[in-house]
């Protein structure tokens, strides 16, 4: 090591409370998985209707592990019990070995939370932020601490999905990385690293990519949209076609994130198709909207 080189600063590796911030979709399955594998958990949100729905959404899911056997009736309520919902962050700052962020997708709250969390968790605890578009400097960019703060990229739904990208950022340690990789493997996740800070880490550059080809097919009078998703589901043994998934998640979060990713790489590869931007302009989003590639939708 270099000797005029700072030493890296400790960091926590044993995790038995975690404070998860932003109790949405996200943040309550992520408290879930890990209530589930024994830890305490400590769910905060500033908004106490976004915590009844979270304990309402948990409590159900726990539910449909019961009724398919993968859980005891004791288990799904030794679950429930570890967690614990509040709105004063301060009530989890004190006591949290890890934060996993998963409020909503705006930089700048995102920044300032990073900021209070730095300034009320102890020195050695890793920040992790669940953004699925900032890059993890960014986030980190109020913080003294970036060498201890990683992105943690889960999949929805947090509890169902097995695998977890793990970002690193420009300035974090691998300590840090190390501490994030050993929680993962005790809530039972597998995860993937992104070795560099990158809009759309490794997976939404290649769904994006995928997508938007897909899209393109269409827009090109090249093949159906019900041809291009059978070509992924058959030759590629995908579970779902690249058109039917853009009408799941919505057509124009799809927007979003593509116009992002072209803006910062340039090229062709992830450029929106006329064909996206004139459904999301018609109201077309997809199954929330009843319409997308596809009719009927509910
Ligand atoms: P959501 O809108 O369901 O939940 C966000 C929650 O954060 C809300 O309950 C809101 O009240 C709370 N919140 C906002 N600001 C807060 C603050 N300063 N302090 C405490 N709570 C605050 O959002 P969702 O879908 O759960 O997403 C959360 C994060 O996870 C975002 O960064 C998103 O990009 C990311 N993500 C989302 C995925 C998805 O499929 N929905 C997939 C992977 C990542």
């Amino acid at each position: 090591r270099d000797v005029d080189a700072p030493a890296a600063a400790h960091v926590r590796q044993d995790v038995s409370t975690v404070m998860v911030v932003g109790a949405g979709l996200m943040g309550s399955g992520i408290a879930q998985v890990a209530a589930q594998a024994g830890l305490d958990v400590v769910l905060v949100d500033d908004d106490v209707e976004a915590l009844d729905r979270a304990a309402a959404r948990i409590a159900d899911s726990l539910a449909r592990f019961v009724r398919s056997g993968s859980l005891t009736d004791d288990e799904a309520s030794r679950a429930r019990g570890l967690i614990v919902t509040e709105t004063d962050l301060r009530a989890g700052g004190s006591s949290a070995d890890l934060v996993i962020e998963a409020i909503v997708e705006k930089l700048e709250p995102k920044q300032r939370l990073f900021a209070e969390l730095d300034a009320m968790c102890a020195p050695d605890v890793v920040l992790a932020t669940n953004t699925s578009q900032f890059q993890i400097g960014r986030v980190a960019a109020n913080c003294d601490r970036p060498d201890r703060v990683i992105g943690m990229h889960w999949s929805n739904p947090p509890q169902l999905m097995k695998l977890v990208e793990l970002v690193v950022g420009p300035d974090t340690s691998s300590e840090a990385v190390a501490g994030a990789i050993r929680f993962l493997d005790g809530v039972d996740r597998r995860h993937v690293l992104c070795l560099k800070d990158v809009p759309g880490f490794i997976s939404n550059r290649m769904s994006t990519a995928l997508f938007m080809e897909g899209v393109r097919l269409v827009d090109e009078g090249i093949a159906t949209a019900e041809d291009v998703d059978l070509v992924a589901r058959l030759m590629f043994g995908h579970k779902m076609g690249p058109l039917e998934t853009l009408d799941l998640a919505g057509l124009d979060t799809a927007l979003l994130v593509s116009t992002a990713l072209a803006d910062f790489y340039g090229g062709d590869r992830f450029t929106p198709p006329d064909l996206l931007e004139r459904h999301v302009a018609a109201g077309r989003t997809g199954r929330k909207s009843g319409s997308g590639f596809y009719e009927g939708l509910s």
